[in-house]
């Protein structure tokens, strides 16, 4: 008997484990946005890897990732990653994504090496992330005219002002710092978000590549648990039906 109410009790422990949330890594910044990313769509991580070799490797890189894993992950074929992703003659399928630039070339531009970004999903959060790519504004006291409200006087250049426009930096009604598009870009606010959302999916994706599995597992164990309980709580039955005569 004592083994069933085990059973049970070990069910129930299992069950609130795997359906509590899991709790972010990092401290909590005010006033960050939700992250607009969804990890299951494969176009939008697949649009995200183009934009992160177009957009980010010029300056960083993403020393802990492959490029033929990412083709096995979002379902490119090896011609696919090197026709969309391979830039250079010398980058194989097999290697890590490495920045074109020289550190030391880096270094004299920005004055900092911009940082490695394989496991910055994961360090600073997605909703960071996000929060970041779309808080740069037009602040001509700093060296390369922009400033970020959520990162203060950061090195880099805002990579999307083409496609965001302009944003200064206001005060709201209860004087918070409100950033307002002063110019518009190529892109409406609303595809703007989209794109950058594509983008911090894929880089949550490459900060935990397991993720994709480890989601589409995390069903498949909860449907166990949930047939194991039936299957117990019918064994339970089948215990006590004497004893309750
Ligand atoms: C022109 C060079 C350049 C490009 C292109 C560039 N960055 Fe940066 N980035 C930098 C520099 C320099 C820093 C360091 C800023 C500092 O520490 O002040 C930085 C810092 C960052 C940080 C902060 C990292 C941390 O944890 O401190 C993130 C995130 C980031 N970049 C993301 C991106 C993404 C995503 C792209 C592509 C869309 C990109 N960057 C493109 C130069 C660049």
């Amino acid at each position: 008997m004592n083994a069933v109410k085990y059973a049970y009790g070990m069910c129930f422990v299992l069950l609130g484990v795997l359906l509590s949330p899991v709790q972010a890594s990092g401290g909590k910044v005010e006033g960050l946005v939700k992250a607009e990313i969804d990890l299951g769509d494969n176009a939008s991580l697949q649009r995200g890897a183009q934009l992160f070799v177009d957009r980010c490797l010029s300056c960083h890189s993403a020393n802990l990732m492959r490029y033929n894993r990412i083709g096995q992950d979002l379902g490119l074929s090896d011609a696919e990653v090197k026709a969309r992703l391979i830039r250079g003659a010398d980058v194989k399928i097999g290697s890590t994504m490495q920045s074109t630039m020289p550190a030391a070339l880096a270094n004299t531009a920005f004055g900092v090496v911009p940082p490695d970004l394989s496991l910055t999903a994961r360090s600073r959060g997605a909703d960071w992330l996000y929060s970041y790519l779309r808080a740069f504004y037009v602040d001509p006291a700093r060296p390369l005219g922009v400033n970020n409200l959520v990162f203060k006087d950061v090195g880099m250049p805002n990579v999307f002002w083409r496609e965001q426009g302009e944003q200064v930096l206001t005060k709201g009604a209860h004087g918070e710092a409100v950033l307002s598009l002063v110019k518009p870009g190529s892109m409406s606010p609303a595809e703007f978000d989209g794109m950058i959302g594509d983008l911090v999916g894929f880089m949550s994706y490459m900060a935990e590549p397991a993720v994709l599995q480890r989601k589409s597992l995390g069903l498949w164990v909860l449907g166990f648990l949930a047939v194991l309980l039936v299957l117990v709580f019918l064994l339970k039955q089948d215990y006590w039906r004497d004893i309750k005569k």
